[in-house]
């Protein structure tokens, strides 16, 4: 007799963290449950959460309420919500939106196939917020078969005045060296050509390990193994980020030049208050000899305005820092108070109409910073990695250069997968456009 698979939808909100514990979530449950983007369909519905900022949190609310109706119109579908606003507000969920039957922390995703079970046998609702200290290996079912995300640690240490995730992701915890590099090899094997490390502040990497590693170590050990094409890695935390670093992303071959340093504001005031650990000074020094020693590498950015008590003279120097960066984009966030955190009890909230001003001379001068960014790669000879067709388009495709950037490019053939040659002709706002050249 063959049983009825079951069928597993998420939604996924938040940032790459949380799109690979989807992945997690989904390969844990691989045995039971087909996946299906169809939420009407689903036997299991789960809601990843981010409770990064106010309207994250809110989004999610709003969600859920939206979700009831499809939950009572199918019947015994049960509705699960993991993520950060999992661990941070179980019982306010519950409280709310009784229809939610499971409730499974950042850490608890190991778990999640036992805690079905239970409710299944016990028909009572589960939360579990606990800490499942096992970080290792894990099943995955992965959403992409070229670039996949390998994660080297959770958690967060630094604890910046502002942010709930060292609450909602926990103590920082490094993954051990030799699990990282199997989950590698084994991807290589699958014919993966890309591989992004996770991490909230991967320069940290190794702390508390044995045998001791950091994360340049970690880098080389993968360019020994000589299987990943491209590797990338994210978050880099600035007041981390050594001179071995730099050298590492000279000289290692596979590692894409590209970096996320998140400057978060340009005023050593608000830096401070921030708890970043670094000054204006400092972070331009060590962003000045990336450019100098990584070719072409482009470099991102995060930016809040608007953290209480900003002065003009602080958005000044926060938005000169963005004039004199050159970043090739930023993520731009307006303050958003995180009950709990350091700054939730800092005076001077800055006026609405002053963060709004804030926030758009910002926004401007970057956009004409990108545009002026893209515009540099005109006639250049890039290699770019395809990640598929356009799905309007059967012949027009589109891959990323190691700077990250999209080209969009039409072909007869399909080179999805494959790392190949183009020459960019124009330059758009967010994306470029190619003509492949056989080489
Ligand atoms: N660990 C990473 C990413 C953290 S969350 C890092 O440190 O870079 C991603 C970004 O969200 C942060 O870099 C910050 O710019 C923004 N952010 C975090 N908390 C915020 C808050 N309370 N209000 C506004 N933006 C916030
Ligand atoms: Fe949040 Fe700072 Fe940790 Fe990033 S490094 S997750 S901003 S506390
Ligand atoms: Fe990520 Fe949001 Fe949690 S940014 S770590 S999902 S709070």
């Amino acid at each position: 007799m063959t049983t009825r698979r079951k069928k597993l939808s998420i939604i996924t909100l938040g940032c790459q963290m949380n799109s690979h514990d989807s992945e997690w979530i989904s390969g844990a449950l691989a045995n039971e449950y087909d996946y299906t983007t169809d939420r009407s369909q689903a036997d299991l519905l789960v809601v990843n959460t981010c409770a990064v900022r106010e309207k994250a949190e809110e989004k999610f609310f709003s969600l859920l309420g939206r979700l009831r109706p499809l939950k009572a119109a199918k019947k015994g579908m049960v509705a699960l919500v993991a993520g950060c606003v999992a661990q941070e507000l179980a019982d306010k969920i519950m409280k709310r939106e009784p229809f939610v039957d499971i409730i499974i922390g950042t850490r608890a995703i190991g778990r999640t196939p036992l805690i079905l079970q239970r409710f299944h046998e016990t028909g009572q609702p589960q939360v579990d917020i606990s800490d499942d200290s096992a970080f290792d290996d894990y099943p995955m079912r992965r959403e992409s078969e070229i670039s996949a995300w390998v994660s080297i640690m959770r958690g967060c240490d630094n604890h910046c005045s502002y942010c709930i995730v060292p609450t909602t992701r926990g103590p920082e915890q490094s993954r051990p060296t030799e699990s990282i590099l199997d989950e590698i090899r084994g991807l290589a094997n699958k014919g993966y050509k890309e591989i992004t490390l996770l991490g909230q502040n991967v320069n940290s990497y190794g702390a508390g390990l044995a045998p001791a590693i950091d994360f340049p170590g970690l880098l080389n050990k993968i360019e020994e193994i000589g299987v990943v094409e491209r590797l990338r890695f994210v978050t880099s935390h600035p007041k981390d980020l050594s001179g071995r670093l730099i050298e590492a992303m000279a000289n290692i071959k596979s590692l894409c030049p590209s970096i996320h340093l998140p400057i978060q504001s340009g005023s050593d005031r608000i830096l401070k208050l921030m708890n970043r650990g670094y000054t204006s000074a400092s972070y331009f020094e060590k962003l000045d000899k990336l450019k100098d020693r990584v070719k072409d590498i482009a470099v991102t950015s995060d930016v809040i305005v608007a953290f209480p008590g900003e002065t003009d003279d602080d958005f000044e120097q926060t938005y000169n820092a963005i004039e004199r960066a050159q970043f090739a984009n930023i993520y731009l966030f307006k303050y958003s108070r995180r009950q709990g955190t350091k700054a939730a009890e800092l005076m001077g909230a800055i006026d609405r109409q002053v963060v709004s001003e804030r926030f758009n001379r910002v926004m401007d001068v970057q956009k004409e910073i990108t545009r002026a960014e893209h515009l540099r790669w005109l006639g250049a000879t890039l290699e770019i990695l395809v990640d598929g067709p356009s799905k309007r388009d059967i012949k027009r495709y589109s891959g990323r250069t190691g700077q990250n950037l999209v080209v969009n490019f039409s072909s007869d053939k399909d080179y999805t997968g494959q790392i190949i040659h183009v020459k960019i002709t124009k330059s758009r706002q967010f994306s470029l456009e190619g003509v492949l050249l056989q080489l």
